[in-house]
Parts: C-alpha cells; structure tokens; sequence
C-alpha cells in the first residue's frame, strides 16, 4: 500500500564539508600526505561512521532493531561526531600562505590583556599543547559567561571538553596529525602549525562566540 513502511529519516545527515584550501597548500610545515590521510582518510571516516551509527540509533528509535549495543552505539557516536566536529573547526584555523600572519581585531586585544603579549600567549599555549597526555586536542576557548579566553586540553575527541565554552582556536595533536612526517618529535608540529593559523578565522568565531553570548544575556 502506498505509503505504508516509508521510513522516515529522525536523523539528518552529517556531510565531510570541503577543505578550504588545497591538500598541499600547507607545505612545507604540514605535507600534503598528511593531509590526504587526515582528511580523506580520517575525518570521512569519522563522518561515513557517525551516520552508520545515526542510521543504527534511529533501528533503535523506531523498534526495528532485533537487538542493539547501545552504549556502543553512544560511545561510538560520541567520539565520532565529536572528531567531525573538531576536524571541521581544524582545518579552517590554519591557511594558505596568503591567511596567515600576526593576529589582529578583538582576539589580539583579548589575548594581549589577559596573557600579557602575544609571546607569553604563546608560551603559555605550547607548554599546554606540549605537556598533553597521548592523544587530543590543545584549544582556546572563549567563556561565554565571563568573557574569559582559556587554553585547554581535551584527551581524546571529548574527554574534559566543556560545554558553554566554544572554541576560537584548536590543534589537533592526534598522531595522525603529524607522525608521517615528524615522528616523535610533536614540539616541531605545534611550532609549525603556529605558522599556519588563520588568525581572522580565529577573530571570526571570536565574535560569533561573543554573539552569542550577548543573545545569551537578553
Ligand atoms: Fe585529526
């Protein structure tokens, strides 16, 4: 019968979204296998994952499924959707030679005041993203209750990540990110990637951040 077992998708899609430059604009500081293998390899693959598992909660959802994991299923997704996010905000952080350069606008000011100068900023931030245990990420985050910035750690896609903080600026320090071509050696990765930022991506998720927060107070 028309119809009758049409199944409704409760779930929309996640999308690998494009990168924003080409994968060897990066050279030399982050070469163009790597970023075939994180992008193609990694991030699809976080995306392609998530929305298995969308696909496997929605099973749940509508009682279709005969019988199910379901802390897998939400583990799984946690640490997927969170590496999709995460890759999405990574990528545009960094830019072709033509993006990058000393930060300026409001995210200059803020860091210039609470941190002192941009070099004890930078101090402060490569001891974090230096000192993290394993795998995660090192981020600035901006506080939407107070206006703070903080420099933090997240182990792993998710472990301490905190909600009400959104992210101005993130590294990922994942192996993936740079054991092909500087092995052990991570303190050369995080010097390298801090040539890479694009500091108005970074100034402009500043003020989407302080947007909100201003929505936030009405
Ligand atoms: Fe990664």
């Amino acid at each position: 019968m028309e119809g009758q077992n049409v199944k409704k998708e409760l779930f929309k899609k996640y999308e690998l979204p494009p990168l924003p430059y080409k994968l060897d604009a990066l050279e030399p500081y982050i070469s163009k296998d790597i970023m075939d293998v994180h992008y193609n390899g990694h991030h699809k693959g976080y995306v392609t994952t998530t929305n298995k598992l969308v696909d496997r909660l929605e099973t749940v959802i509508d009682q279709s499924a005969g019988s199910y994991d379901i802390q897998g299923i939400v583990r799984g997704l946690t640490f997927n959707l969170n590496g999709h996010k995460l890759h999405s905000l990574y990528w545009n952080n960094m830019g072709e030679e033509n993006k990058r350069g000393a930060p300026g606008g409001q995210i200059a000011d803020m860091i210039n005041k609470q941190y002192k100068s941009l070099d004890n900023f930078k101090r402060v931030l490569f001891e974090t993203a230096n000192s993290l245990p394993g795998t995660g990420w090192t981020t600035l985050n901006y506080d939407v209750e107070n206006g703070n910035l903080h420099i933090m750690t997240y182990e792993n896609h998710f472990m301490n990540q905190i909600a009400e903080l959104p992210i101005v600026l993130i590294l990922d320090e994942f192996e993936h990110a740079y054991y092909l071509q500087y092995k052990n050696k991570r303190a050369d990765y995080v010097d390298a990637w801090w040539k890479l930022i694009n500091w108005e991506d970074a100034e402009k998720r500043l003020q989407k951040a302080i947007n909100r927060a201003g929505l936030e107070k009405k």
